[in-house]
């Protein structure tokens, strides 16, 4: 039996994105096999498209670094025939072929059930970057960031993680405000809950300066670069950030300044290698006292839509969350 996939091959000049009949035979070893309904388009998935050597080394390759579905047969007693899942990070969609088919096979230990209040399609209205989002707020909380504690600060937020770290500090009760370069999402980024606005212009002001005006109560940053350092001055004294991507860049241009005068910290946020259990345990908090409603930040893609969608992410241009639907 085959199924179809998305497929990227290298050629002389770039990469070749075509939907493809693939052989079940073609999979690796792994416990479990999941048919695939629905996955996520982040923008790792676009590095691993375009050849991005950190992320995919071997082409042809299925990219897909979130998968939700149903379990066909596992080797595993965790997992039965028929029961709900999701997988994300790890290998899959790296080097291991991944949720652009509608087959993957997977070991046990990458598999989390799905959790309560979730099905495959609004597990994957998350997908790894909103969870990603509320791998931060967790982090955030657990050093003491509060309400009380003045705005929360998202950049990038018009992106998958931003716009869901958004939604769901709004609704815990934070007031948000957003750094975002489009403008003509202030509203839809209002409808979410941010409260405030500021451009990507503004983000950069004051590179020269060590520290700014406190501002922020605490800050969820997506792109790195100097909009990160700026957020970093401008937290209160003891407040945190927590750093998740580099949409901008991978560099940290700041002095030591804010944090021996001002007790800042910079928190890490992996949700690749995260290890399974507070994976399956943060799933479980998104299904239930954290579930909010993400319907309005969805855009649906099928497999052919994919080779447009690329490039539009790694230009900074995708609007809120790419969900997959591998029927379509
Ligand atoms: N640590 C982890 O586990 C983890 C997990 C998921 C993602 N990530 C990383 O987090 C970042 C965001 O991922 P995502 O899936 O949310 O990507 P995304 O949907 O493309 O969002 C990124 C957002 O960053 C902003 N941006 C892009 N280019 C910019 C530029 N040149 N200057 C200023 N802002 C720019 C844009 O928002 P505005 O237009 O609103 O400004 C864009 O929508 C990526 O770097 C990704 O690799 C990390």
């Amino acid at each position: 039996m085959g199924f179809k996939a998305f497929r990227v091959e290298k050629t002389g000049s770039g990469f070749s994105y075509s939907v493809q009949e693939q052989e079940l035979g073609s999979l690796p070893d792994g416990e479990v096999w999941i048919d695939v309904r629905y996955s996520s388009l982040n923008y790792k998935d676009a590095l691993s498209a375009t050849g991005n050597p950190g992320v995919t080394r071997k082409f042809p390759h299925t990219p897909g670094i979130d998968a939700a579905g149903f379990v066909v047969e596992s080797a595993s007693p965790e997992f039965k025939a028929g029961e709900a899942v999701l997988v994300m990070g790890y290998d899959l969609g790296m080097n291991t072929p991944g949720g652009y088919g509608q087959r993957i096979r997977v070991p046990a230990r990458w598999v989390v059930s799905m959790p309560a209040g979730l099905t495959p399609e609004t597990s994957m209205h998350w997908g790894t970057a909103g969870f990603t989002a509320a791998l931060a707020v967790e982090k955030l909380l657990h050093e003491g960031m509060k309400p009380a504690g003045g705005p929360v600060v998202v950049t990038g937020a018009s992106g998958g993680v931003g716009c869901v770290a958004v939604k769901l500090l709004a609704s815990l009760g934070f007031e948000v405000a957003a750094v975002t370069g489009k403008a003509e999402q202030h509203d839809w980024l209002r409808s979410l809950g941010a409260k405030e606005f500021i451009s990507r212009e503004q983000a950069l002001e004051g590179a020269d300066r060590p520290l700014g005006k406190e501002r922020w109560g605490g800050a969820v940053d997506t792109v790195g670069g100097v909009p990160l350092a700026n957020v970093v001055k401008s937290l209160t004294h003891s407040a945190s950030v927590a750093v998740c991507g580099l949409a901008v860049s991978a560099e940290f241009p700041i002095s030591v300044l804010p944090f021996i005068l001002r007790h800042v910290n910079v928190l890490g946020v992996d949700s690749v290698e995260l290890p399974i259990a507070h994976k399956r345990q943060l799933w479980n908090r998104i299904g239930s006292e954290w579930r909010v409603d993400l319907t309005t930040t969805v855009q649906k893609l099928s497999l052919h839509d994919l080779a447009a969608a690329v490039p539009r992410i790694l230009k900074g241009g995708m609007v809120g969350r790419g969900v997959v639907d591998l029927s379509l």
